[in-house]
């Protein structure tokens, strides 16, 4: 026989032991010191990429992802629900994309919060089949069969220690907000009946909760075998890793500007020694991976592309009694501009009228998470068009942004009689519409003011003989709240 043919038959033999020897290899031994890294993140709120909309932007997966660093096999991924940033089209598809940085990011389990399960049962299911990460949930059921939609639990291998993640979510504060065709079963109902098929399947049992401070102590209380918690619905990141009964409790929040690491050392079944936990912010100097960023790319791109039910002027929220015509429209900037010369030219030199280009040069120009607040009343009936595009004299923050919708005024003025159309008083509370939180360097009117400050024409008539002003937009709104991480300047 040729020598070759042993060679060959040889080196497959010595592959062969090698295989066997990946599948067979014996348990490492149950010594102590061997740690594990649980990485968390919860509350990502849509945000693929920081907005990009002052230069102290925290968070962004783009930016979790290099936090993280490629996956091995000592570490445990997961996320514990409201991941998507809402219900509307766009975001379901924007999610698709996130999803998919989940997957990159080597996560093991993706757990369903309050934002997910406002989606109706098809809708989660279409996420469910596209998912490269396995999504959970042991206790939001179908409706009509009773039937878990999502994988209860999923048991996983590190280091040869088997790990049950397990999903949950507290629906009591859901409410009406529970999408179509759903069921939420209480979380203790369903863990009485889950946790016990699980022994002797897993060595440890990871939950993840999308639930509230007090019920994720709750659970650990109520549930000895749960050896780590991990939330939630909460108002605040842990401060620090809560040992509760048996369970070691960690939670996070913030809108992907905060994440969780929870370190342990095995020593044996059910009984993890903690090194440490403790939640990091996602700060502005950690560069964002090029991998996830061109990620949110293709999300804009995609979403370019697509017809969405906010492109319906039928579908829009403005006056949605049908069939009845908004009782005033937007005329455009340039339309108020041969009137108001001087308010005109104070705008000209703003950074209002350079916003839409700002999101040209973002590709987030057809992103409605982004021309809300860089045009003029996008999301309305009269209001902004997507597909209008750079022609639309509704680009940027025009005069009308800030003033409501000017068409009337406009009518009437120029047709000179004797009656007007009168605006509302503006205020700070105005800027505050889009001046908030993670979208604006900290709000202060008297310091913003300055630099776009503007009023009537010097020459401007004084016409005593008006009736006073009419309100036609109602009244001003109440200023947003500001969030509760007052970002670094
Ligand atoms: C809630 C309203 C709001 C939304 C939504 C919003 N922005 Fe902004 N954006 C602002 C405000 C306000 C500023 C000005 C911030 C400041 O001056 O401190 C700004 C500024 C910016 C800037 C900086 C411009 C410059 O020249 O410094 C960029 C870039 C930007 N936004 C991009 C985006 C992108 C991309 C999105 C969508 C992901 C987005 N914005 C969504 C309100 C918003
Ligand atoms: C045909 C001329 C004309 C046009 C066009 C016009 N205005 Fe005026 N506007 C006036 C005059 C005249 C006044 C009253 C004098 C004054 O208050 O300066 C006025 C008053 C105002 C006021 C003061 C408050 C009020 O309710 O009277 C605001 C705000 C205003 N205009 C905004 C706008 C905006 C925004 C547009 C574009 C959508 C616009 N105007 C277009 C002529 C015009
Ligand atoms: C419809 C959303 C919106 C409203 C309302 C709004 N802004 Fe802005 N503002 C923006 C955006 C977007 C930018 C960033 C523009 C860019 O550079 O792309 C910005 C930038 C600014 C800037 C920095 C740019 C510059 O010109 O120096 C100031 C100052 C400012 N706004 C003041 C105000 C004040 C004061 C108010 C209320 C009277 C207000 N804004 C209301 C969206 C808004
Ligand atoms: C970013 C928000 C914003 C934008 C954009 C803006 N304004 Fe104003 N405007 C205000 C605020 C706030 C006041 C009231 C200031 C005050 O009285 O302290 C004001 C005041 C005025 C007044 C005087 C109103 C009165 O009753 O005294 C006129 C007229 C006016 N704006 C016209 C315009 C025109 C025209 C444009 C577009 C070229 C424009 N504004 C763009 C916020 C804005």
């Amino acid at each position: 026989m040729k020598r070759w043919f042993w060679l060959a038959a040889l080196a497959a033999l010595a592959a062969l032991a090698v295989g066997a020897w990946l599948v067979l290899k014996p348990r490492p031994a149950l010594a102590p010191g061997h740690p594990l890294t649980i990485f968390l993140t919860c509350d990502v709120h849509g945000r693929l990429v920081p907005c990009g909309c002052f230069s102290g932007q925290l968070g962004g997966l783009t930016r979790i992802a290099t936090l993280f660093g490629p996956a091995t096999s000592d570490q445990i991924r997961v996320d514990a629900g409201d991941a998507i940033a809402g219900s509307a089209d766009y975001e379901r598809i924007q999610y698709r994309y996130i999803q998919q940085a989940f997957g990159k990011l080597g996560y093991d389990a993706l757990n369903i919060g309050h934002r997910e399960a406002h989606l109706n049962a098809a809708q989660l299911r279409d996420l469910k089949a596209h998912s490269p990460v396995t999504m959970l949930s042991a206790n939001l059921l179908d409706k009509a069969t009773g039937a878990p939609i999502f994988d209860t639990h999923k048991v996983i291998d590190r280091d040869g220690w088997r790990v049950a993640l397990v999903g949950v979510l507290d629906g009591r504060s859901l409410g009406e907000g529970l999408g179509d065709g759903l069921a939420v079963e209480d979380m203790e109902v369903t863990l009485r009946r889950l946790l016990p098929q699980l022994k002797g399947r897993a060595d440890f049992i990871v939950l993840l909760a999308f639930a509230d401070e007090a019920a994720l102590t709750n659970l650990a209380r109520q549930f000895y075998e749960l050896d780590v918690i991990l939330g939630g619905k909460v108002r605040q990141p842990s401060q620090q890793l809560i040992k509760e009964n048996r369970s070691l409790i960690l939670a996070t929040t913030n809108e992907a500007r905060a994440v969780g690491y929870l370190q342990a050392t095995w020593r044996a079944p059910h009984l993890l020694a903690p090194l440490k936990g403790e939640v990091q912010l996602v700060d502005e100097r950690i560069p964002q991976d090029p991998d996830i960023a061109a990620l949110a790319i293709a999300y804009r791109e995609e979403i370019r592309q697509t017809k969405l039910a906010i492109d319906d002027p039928a579908t829009l929220r403005e006056d949605m009694v049908p069939g009845v015509q908004p009782h005033n429209n937007y005329a455009g900037t340039q339309s108020c501009v041969q009137c108001h010369p001087s308010a005109a030219k104070a705008w000209l030199q703003s950074g209002h009228a350079r916003a839409f280009a700002t999101l040209v040069s973002f590709q987030a120009d057809a992103d409605p998470n982004c021309i809300s607040c860089h045009t003029v009343g996008f999301g309305t009936t009269t209001g902004y068009r997507r597909e209008a595009g750079v022609s639309s004299p509704l680009i940027n923050v025009g005069c009308e942004s800030c003033h409501g919708p000017g068409g009337e005024h406009v009518k009437m003025r120029a047709a000179g009689g004797n009656g007007d159309a009168h605006f509302r008083p503006v205020g700070a509370g105005d800027c505050q519409k889009c001046h908030h939180g993670e979208f604006s360097r900290p709000f202060d009117y008297a310091t913003f003011w300055p630099d776009i400050a503007h009023g009537k024409e010097p020459a401007a008539p004084l016409d005593t003989t008006r009736p006073p002003p009419g309100l036609i937009d109602g009244p001003a709104p109440a200023p947003v709240p500001k969030t509760s991480i007052v970002p670094k300047k």
